[in-house]
């Protein structure tokens, strides 16, 4: 295991955080002696997509855990557009923007693809119940949650079963749920898993658009190799915890470290 605090794990760009939307500082999360997650520094810019691989159980998911909140850091600090959110819980993470998928899925099956992005749209607006802004409201849930349906191609599917949807289908639902909560930073963890090949260029065009306009950045952890190289502006690589580099993706790719760690290791 690399030790902690070596130079190599500061993938972050010199002087203050001003223009990260994103930003982790020396984060870390251990069970026992153990460092899952091992002094990461990453900052995520407006508009950019930064790619992140590693082998199995490289900590990437857990990496993505204390970044939404879903576990507290043992040290560290998140910063979301420049604001320290380490002590907030995951929904108020998601009120500030930042709003992530799962590896594994996380639709209602039993309730339509429209009823699943209403649910998401209402769940991050809250607000008012009163009786009189009901109509309204319920209006203007149902235009978001219809945009976010087209975005990912699924305008169509609307009244379909979400328990119906094949993979594909299904990952672009997922990430309508994520588009319904209006993120500026969004954390994907293995969009194509599960994915027919066949379908994997449509998903990956809706995945392209996601950074095309307002400044919106995208942290995706994926394995296929491909789809990161065609998606990704940099890659950061994670190992044993710790992270091994974060550039562009022909530096990554040259780096005699980077394939050191993958040695016999498909990536
Ligand atoms: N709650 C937990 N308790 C104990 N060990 C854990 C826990 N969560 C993760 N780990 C361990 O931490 C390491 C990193 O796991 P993590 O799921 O973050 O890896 P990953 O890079 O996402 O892997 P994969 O590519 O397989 O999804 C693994 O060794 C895993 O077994
Ligand atoms: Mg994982």
């Amino acid at each position: 295991m690399p030790p902690s605090a070596t130079p190599a794990t500061r993938a972050r760009e010199e002087g203050p955080a001003t223009g990260a939307l994103l930003a982790t500082r020396q984060l870390t999360w251990r069970i026992g002696e153990v460092a899952i997650v091992d002094n990461v520094e990453i900052d995520l810019r407006p508009g950019e997509f930064l790619g992140v691989i590693g082998p199995n159980g490289a900590g990437k998911t857990s990496l993505f855990n204390l970044i939404s909140g879903l576990r507290p850091p043992t040290t560290g600090q998140v910063l979301l557009g420049g604001q320290d959110v380490t002590a907030l819980p995951p929904h108020k993470r998601a009120r500030q923007g930042l709003g992530r998928t799962f590896q594994s899925s996380s639709v209602f099956g039993s309730l339509s693809v429209r009823e699943n992005v209403r649910l998401a749209v209402q769940a991050q607006r809250g607000g008012s119940f009163k009786l009189w802004r009901r109509a309204a409201r319920d209006t203007a849930v149902a235009e978001a949650a219809d945009r976010a349906l087209d975005r990912v191609g699924l305008g169509h599917r609307g009244e379909a079963l979400a328990g119906t949807l094949a993979h594909g289908e299904k990952r672009k639902l997922e990430i309508a749920l994520l588009l319904a909560g209006e993120p500026t930073v969004m954390l994907l963890d293995e969009p194509m898993a599960g994915v027919s090949a066949e379908d994997v260029p449509e998903l990956v065009a809706v995945i392209r658009s996601l950074t095309g306009d307002s400044g919106r950045s995208v942290l995706m952890v994926e394995h296929h190799m491909d789809v990161i190289l065609e998606l990704a502006d940099r890659i950061a690589v994670m190992h044993h915890g710790a992270l091994l580099a974060c550039d562009t993706p022909d530096t990554v790719m040259a780096n005699a470290t980077v394939q050191e760690a993958y040695l016999g290791e498909a990536l």
